[in-house]
């Protein structure tokens, strides 16, 4: 954190690759952007399966795992990291339930899925899952430490 600053937390927010072909990294990072959430790391890459196995890795062994580490790893995704107070939190709330059905309208699964495995987006769960995937898909350099200005105005 920067000096004079509290530490804030931060969640590992990815756009999958169904979400990147229809369009939708706009409208979703304007969500948390206008939230007043600070983007400190953010790319676009296609993942290999390796690194998709690895993301996925608490769901090894269940009958949807090879399909979700092949559609992950089968084109690009924008990878990103937010920071701000309860971001995690919030962050799962903007995506909405796992299943886009059951989500609710207002929520980006709810506004624009329909099945279960092509649902937009992830986001980390825990403190503890953000921290592994953030380590997982960054390199510390790569998240940026700078003053977001308009904070003065959010908090
Ligand atoms: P999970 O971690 O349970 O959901 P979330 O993304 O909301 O944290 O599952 C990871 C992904 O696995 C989920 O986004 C979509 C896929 N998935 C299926 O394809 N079928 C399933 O029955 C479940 C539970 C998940
Ligand atoms: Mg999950």
């Amino acid at each position: 954190a920067l000096a004079g600053s509290s530490p804030q937390e931060r969640t590992f927010i990815m756009i999958k690759p169904d979400g990147v072909h229809r369009g939708l990294v706009a409208d979703i990072i304007k969500r948390f952007e206008a939230k007043g959430y600070k983007l400190v790391g953010i790319k676009v890459l296609v993942p290999s399966k390796d690194l998709a196995g690895k993301h996925y890795a608490e769901h090894e062994g269940k009958p949807f795992y090879p399909g979700l580490v092949n559609f992950l790893s089968s084109g690009a995704v924008v990878a990103m990291v937010w920071e701000g107070k309860e971001v995690i939190k919030t962050g799962r709330t903007f995506i909405g339930a796992t299943n886009p059905l059951a989500s609710a309208p207002g929520t980006i699964r709810g506004d624009y899925g329909i099945d279960v495995g092509r649902n937009i987006i992830h986001g980390s769960d825990s403190v503890d899952s953000a921290q592994k995937e953030i380590a997982l898909w960054f390199k510390p350099a790569e998240l940026a430490e700078y003053e977001l200005i308009s904070k003065k105005w959010v908090y």
